[in-house]
């Protein structure tokens, strides 16, 4: 059966060796911690004034302050900065987190063109650091992607334990 990774790869095109040339440089120390609290405000102000009503209203139980600074912390501390999310909501465990969400591929290509868009405007942000964000975060969305199709197989598996054998569910 394939990987999770596997699928990431397969669905976004990026392999894993794009996907985490994030760790061949510190983008923490390279960019700073204000340019990570642009990025991520640029991108949910995006989000949040998206005139596509199916993907805003994923948001809409989220406190658009809230989810700034989840994203930001979680971006500082993975691209080599200090643990400022861990130390305030625990590990990331990102599928566990969207797993109220339907997070679909729609819905992945639609927060990565909001991210490109944000990487776009923040004019601190070189080429190159641009370049192996954006290969980490699509390759995230699609991870995230494969992990919520497995929630929906799971919740039509047939399964001895819980009903017998041609019993209606
Ligand atoms: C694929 C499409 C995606 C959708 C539809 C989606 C949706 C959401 C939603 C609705 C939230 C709740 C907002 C909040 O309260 O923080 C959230 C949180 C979060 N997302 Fe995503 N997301 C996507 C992709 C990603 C990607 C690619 C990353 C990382 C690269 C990411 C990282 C996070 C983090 C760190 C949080 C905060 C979780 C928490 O602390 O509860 N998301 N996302």
């Amino acid at each position: 059966m394939q990987s999770l990774q596997q699928k990431a790869s397969e669905y976004s095109g990026v392999d894993q060796n794009d996907a985490f040339a994030i760790d061949e440089i510190n983008l923490f120390e390279k960019l700073g911690l204000q340019t990570f609290i642009d990025l991520s405000t640029n991108f949910y102000n995006r989000v949040y004034e998206d005139e596509e009503e199916w993907f805003r209203s994923i948001f809409a139980n989220s406190k658009k302050d809230d989810a700034i600074q989840n994203q930001y912390e979680f971006f500082v501390q993975r691209m080599g900065g200090p643990p400022l999310y861990s130390q305030r909501r625990g590990h990331p465990a990102l599928i566990a987190r969207h797993r109220p969400f339907p997070v679909t591929l729609r819905a992945a290509e639609r927060w990565l063109l909001h991210m490109q868009q944000a990487l776009d405007s923040v004019t601190a942000i070189d080429a190159d650091s641009k370049t192996k964000m954006m290969n980490f975060f699509r390759h995230t969305a699609f991870f995230l992607v494969a992990g919520d199709e497995l929630k929906a197989q799971n919740q039509h598996v047939p399964c001895k334990h819980a009903t017998k054998k041609n019993a209606p569910v």
